[in-house]
């Protein structure tokens, strides 16, 4: 599939997609932010913060794609399809995230009450995500994967404005450096697994 120049994801990478090709289009977007950061950035490292935000920032592109397309597709085929996908890009990232930054910070994260709605908001995602491969019919699956977009939206919020800022507060730069170059070496880990 063709794509423009200097977009992560081509206007309409869902329809007529396999899976395979899903994954690898969601894999190059990837690359390019690795890319992006790559370039020029011998002397910078990149914090684990914002190397998780520019995460979300992908997954938002992802997300408005399938706001756009998933009302129009007919074939629950599809529909499960992109569940399928978000809920395996989304557990690679909050897994990463839970290794790398909540795990480290679980006590103070837990002092201030953060530590449980993370969990539980990650929780929800992937059993609404999930729920949406397993729905009887197109209209079902649908209505579960819009309200997932909805939690994932709002979640992602939540991390971007209190928790990512906690973290920020908490650990040294130097900390938070070492902990963005971790997280690029899990990236490219997963990256060679797909
Ligand atoms: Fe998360
Ligand atoms: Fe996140």
């Amino acid at each position: 599939m063709r794509q423009k120049k200097g977009r992560i994801f081509p206007d309409r990478v869902w329809h007529g997609s396999s899976e395979t090709n899903l994954l690898k289009q969601a894999t190059d977007a990837a690359r390019r932010v690795h890319l992006c950061f790559s370039r020029g950035a011998v002397t910078y490292t990149m914090k684990l913060t914002e190397a998780l935000t520019t995460e979300h920032a992908i997954f938002r592109i992802m997300f408005d794609h399938m706001e756009r397309v998933v009302p129009e597709l007919k074939a629950i085929s599809e529909i499960k399809l992109l569940a399928r996908m978000a809920e395996k890009i989304l557990c690679g990232h909050s897994e990463v995230e839970q290794n790398l930054a909540y795990t480290t910070l679980d006590h103070m994260l837990h002092e201030k009450g953060c530590l449980g709605r993370l969990s539980t908001e990650h929780q929800e995602l992937y059993a609404c995500f999930h729920q949406a491969q397993k729905a009887p019919d197109a209209a079902e699956s649908r209505r579960l994967v819009l309200s997932a977009i909805v939690i994932a939206r709002e979640h992602l919020n939540y991390e971007e404005q209190v928790i990512f800022p906690l973290i920020d507060q908490t650990l040294q730069k130097e900390s938070l450096e070492e902990l963005g170059a971790a997280w690029k070496q899990q990236q490219a880990v997963l990256v060679a697994e797909t």
